[in-house]
């Protein structure tokens, strides 16, 4: 293909694996032990508060343990240096893309370094733990805060932009997602139809895998700074 212009990366839970974050759907993953309907939906937050936050409390904790690895490196370095129109759409929830120093980065699932108030609807930076009784630091509302993370039913974050860059994208690469979960799963048809080339990189095969016209089967750590190589060739 022509070196393009516009690039648009979804990076899933694979690229922070080899930072010892837990993917989701592997053997050991985190919806193994875990009801997904418990620990991810508003409705297990409702029957539930304390689980719930036990649960992202203690993934929160986590991020204090891990360290971006070298696929974070390397699209941090490709985002400071392509020229083109860039956008890292990640459906992590952790901080290692910005950690590595990646700026065109949205996160569509949420974070776990925000709280979000339902009493006052502000989004606020939030470190240790969120029990039921933490105060809102933008209203002082007591026991209305719960993670920033988008639950299962419910609309991911900036999509708008995210529809406008996949039309606009010459390239759309996938990096590290089972390519289970909509809409994130289908945005390797929306870019191909809008005439992206398209290509994964995976451990696997993805349930996707056959929107892609280049598949790239390796370690995230490993075939991501050779395609960044290549881009930045
Ligand atoms: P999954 O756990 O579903 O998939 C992770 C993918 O990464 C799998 O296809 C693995 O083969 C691959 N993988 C594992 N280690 C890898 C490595 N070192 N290098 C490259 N690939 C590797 O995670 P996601 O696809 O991110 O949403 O899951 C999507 C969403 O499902 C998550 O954002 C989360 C979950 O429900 C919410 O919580 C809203």
């Amino acid at each position: 293909m022509c070196k393009p212009d516009n690039i648009v990366i979804l990076t899933g839970a694979g690229i922070s694996a080899e930072s010892g974050v837990a993917t989701f759907r592997a053997a050991d993953g985190l919806w193994e032990g875990h009801k997904v309907e418990a620990v991810a939906t508003p409705e297990g937050f409702a029957a539930d508060p304390a689980l719930v936050h036990a649960f992202y409390d203690a993934r929160r904790a986590r991020l204090d343990e891990v360290v971006p690895n070298a696929a974070h490196e390397a699209l941090a370095l490709l985002d400071a240096e392509w020229p083109g129109e860039l956008l890292i759409v990640t459906q992590n929830v952790d901080d290692l893309h910005e950690r590595a120093g990646a700026q065109r980065l949205v996160h569509m699932h949420g974070e776990l370094l925000k709280a979000w108030c339902l009493a006052c609807d502000s989004r606020v930076p939030w470190t240790g733990s969120m029990s039921e009784a933490a105060i809102c630091p933008a209203c002082a509302a007591p026991g209305r805060l719960r993670p920033d993370i988008v639950w299962f039913g419910e609309m991911p974050y900036d999509m708008d932009r995210i529809e406008a860059a996949l039309r606009n994208a010459d390239l759309f690469v996938s990096i590290g997602t089972s390519g289970a979960v909509y809409p994130a799963a289908g945005y390797v048809q929306t870019a191909k139809y809008c005439g992206a080339h398209t290509v994964e990189i995976n451990l696997e095969p993805s349930q996707g895998s056959i929107f892609f016209d280049e598949v790239r089967l390796g370690k995230a750590g490993v075939e991501v700074p050779k395609w960044v190589e290549e881009m930045l060739a």
